[in-house]
């Protein structure tokens, strides 16, 4: 087994998703612990994180310096490899921040790689720039000398870089290669099992009702088919009309639900409800947070009226299709940074009844959709573009009004309707339209408008962790731009959002 110290990195996790995919066990730690859990654990090497702080900030996690003393297998990544640069008489400097996509150059072709140069994604804003004793270079990027270092002697292995995101191009090859030729760990296929997870809700449940959370996306979606698997009529389905989803959303949940899971659907209009609530909130992150509260105050309201109705028989459990990216972005981890509180997760009120059941939180988009593809959930639901739960709600940057909300779905319906005819639909993981709150002045038939920005955004990515903006053609991208001011009453121009994640989350808020 592999310990994983995790310093608080949002990709953390996906170290330990990448060693399961290797068939190698792993488990996560405080750093604070390295050598009572070593002690406990007995691994065959060490994952040191990457994390948000600098080595130099006050309290910035620590370790145990004697770590590099026991003859253990040690990878650094990012942060983690500063911290062991410095620890073991390197130094690190505040120099040459990168954000996204850079080319490394790995000259000796140390992992024996087909090619000398591959893409790999940074994230970090200081540098090792003296290598401590031992160790010599295997791959640079240019500004970044010590991009890659290895001390063959120790058996360390230090990356600048992220391996573990699917946007590092062979990063799965390098964990790989620490894995097998380092910890001389066996490799072997791991493979998804929903049996587990269902066998996981049957004991977790038991006899009890689960009220789930359903929007007809894939999460949901995929996690109320297992929950319902695992405890049949238990499992009530509530669809709660908010006014942010996308047109059709309604027909599609009550097709799913009555037809292919064989439940019986609640749907709930709440739509004056969550236009009351948001009136005058501008802040992205109260925003999040009324509409989380909203959300869970009106499955509570259903649990409750459920047992009034039913002779006071309780609904124990909230089921939600909360994934681990939703996890880690809403601060999933004690040395982790809050990005953004993702309605299922950070926006819950502390005092909730029920109790939660999330069987795809440990989970990564990619995951759930194959779960999904094996318990035999069609591929047109499986492959769904992703929509948040707070829906266009975060795509309106400040106040949500029924004029910008009309707005919003008018230029949204245009890219995807644009997208779809030319083919890309299916290729892209995600596409949409954002109001920007940016104003700009226009010509519109002789006369001057002072009027909205529309951002495009479309990406790729496969687990949300990260993703490259998608390379849609120009012809394509006029006439999107042409119909959205001309048919978006208060649009004055249109933007192509040409940013990666890093740096720039998917959603502008
Ligand atoms: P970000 O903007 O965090 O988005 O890079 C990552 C993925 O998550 C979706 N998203 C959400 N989904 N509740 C959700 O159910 C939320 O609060 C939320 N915020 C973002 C987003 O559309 C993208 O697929």
């Amino acid at each position: 087994m592999i310990l994983i110290a995790d310093f608080g990195s949002q990709t953390t996790h996906l170290i330990g998703r990448r060693l399961r995919q290797l068939g190698v066990e792993n488990e996560y730690i405080d750093p604070e612990n390295i050598l009572e859990e070593i002690k406990k654990h007995n691994p065959n090497g060490v994952i040191l994180s990457g994390g948000p702080s600098s080595v130099y900030d006050d309290g910035a996690p620590d370790i145990d310096e004697k770590l590099f003393n026991i003859g253990l297998p040690i990878l650094g990544i990012c942060y983690g490899w500063q911290l062991m640069a410095r620890k073991l008489g390197g130094i690190v400097e505040s120099a040459h921040k990168e954000y996204g996509p850079r080319t490394i150059f790995y000259p000796n072709n140390f992992f024996n790689f087909s090619k000398n140069s591959h893409i790999v994604f940074m994230s970090h804003g200081d540098s090792v720039t003296k290598l401590p004793k031992g160790f010599k270079v295997i791959g640079s990027t240019k500004q970044v000398q010590n991009a890659a270092v290895v001390n063959k002697k120790s058996n360390f292995l230090g990356v600048q870089f992220h391996p573990e995101v699917d946007h590092t191009e062979r990063g799965q090859e390098i964990i790989q290669y620490f894995v097998h030729n380092f910890c001389k760990e066996k490799v072997v296929n791991f493979e998804l099992s929903p049996d587990e997870i269902i066998q996981q809700i049957k004991i977790k449940v038991e006899n009890k009702k689960v009220i789930c959370a359903v929007s007809g996306g894939v999460d949901s979606t995929v996690s109320a088919f297992l929950i319902g698997k695992a405890i049949g009529r238990n499992l009530l389905p509530v669809y709660v009309e908010s006014g942010f989803m996308r047109p059709n959303t309604k027909e599609l949940v009550t097709h799913i639900f009555t037809d292919l899971i064989k439940a019986d659907l609640i749907v709930v209009d709440a739509r004056k409800r969550f236009s009351v609530a948001l009136k005058g909130v501008t802040d992205p992150e109260k925003k999040r947070k009324i509409i989380g509260k909203l959300y869970v105050d009106i499955f509570q309201e259903e649990a409750k009226s459920f047992k009034n109705l039913n002779k006071h028989e309780e609904i124990a459990f909230l089921g939600q299709g909360t994934i681990y990216s939703d996890v880690i972005e809403s601060k999933g981890s004690k040395k982790s940074s809050k990005i953004k509180s993702h309605h299922n997760v950070g926006g819950l009120p502390k005092n909730m009844k029920l109790k939660l059941l999330e069987p795809v939180r440990n989970y990564y988009k990619d995951e759930v959709r194959e779960i999904g593809r094996l318990v035999g959930l069609p591929e047109e639901i499986v492959m769904q573009q992703p929509f948040p739960g707070p829906g266009y709600a975060i795509r309106i940057r400040g106040e949500v009004t029924p004029k910008r909300l009309e707005q919003v779905k008018i230029a949204d319906q245009i890219v995807v309707d644009e997208i779809k005819a030319a083919d890309l639909y299916g290729k892209v993981f995600q596409c949409f339209a954002v109001m920007t709150g940016a104003f700009s002045t226009a010509v519109k038939g002789d006369a001057r408008a002072f009027a909205e920005v529309v951002a495009v955004r479309a990406f790729e990515s496969k687990d949300v962790m990260t993703s490259q903006w998608a390379d849609i053609p120009y012809k394509i991208l006029q006439k999107i731009s042409s119909r959205i001011v001309n048919e978006v009453p208060d649009a004055s121009r249109v933007v192509y959002d040409i940013t990666t994640k890093p740096p720039a989350t998917m959603e502008w808020e």
